[in-house]
């Protein structure tokens, strides 16, 4: 398997990544209900490309505040300790499914620190 080199590869990943939250009825509804992405995915696909590729390969152009955004998210329908669990889960999942190496490692571990902060500003938003 090849690792992750180009933004295609990373419209892979969270495209295989998005099937797999969508057909998990444990988080899809925050997908399809709190925030209807599902109306609009390939402009959110897009913007996932635009925010990993800026993070992995370094492409830049990504400006928005994911934080703000998930604490948004968050006041609308709870972000439990357990759908960040799930979320990993598929995330993971969705790497390893499809390529191997440096970079997936990358993608993982950004993922779970990113994860991990979400999870502090929500607690301290309360
Ligand atoms: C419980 C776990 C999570 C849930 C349920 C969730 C849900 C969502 C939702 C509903 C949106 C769309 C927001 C909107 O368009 O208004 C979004 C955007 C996004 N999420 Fe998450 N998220 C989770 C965790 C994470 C984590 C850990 C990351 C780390 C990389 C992440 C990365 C992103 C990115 C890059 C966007 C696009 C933001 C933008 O439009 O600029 N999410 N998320």
């Amino acid at each position: 398997m090849q690792d992750i080199q180009t933004q295609e590869d990373i419209y892979k990943v969270v495209d295989e990544f998005y099937k797999k939250l969508f057909a998990d009825e444990r988080i899809s509804y925050i997908f399809t209900d709190v925030i209807p992405v599902d109306q609009k995915l390939e402009e959110h696909l897009q913007m996932l490309v635009k925010f990993w590729s800026q993070a992995i390969l370094g492409t830049g152009g990504y400006f928005n505040n994911m934080t703000q955004i998930h604490l948004d998210v968050h006041n609308k329908s709870a972000l439990s300790k357990e759908l960040f669990t799930i979320w990993l889960e598929h995330f993971e999942a969705a790497i390893n499914e499809n390529f191997e190496g440096f970079n997936g490692e990358r993608m993982k571990n950004m993922a779970h620190n990113l994860s991990t902060i979400m999870q502090i500003k929500i607690a301290q938003n309360k």
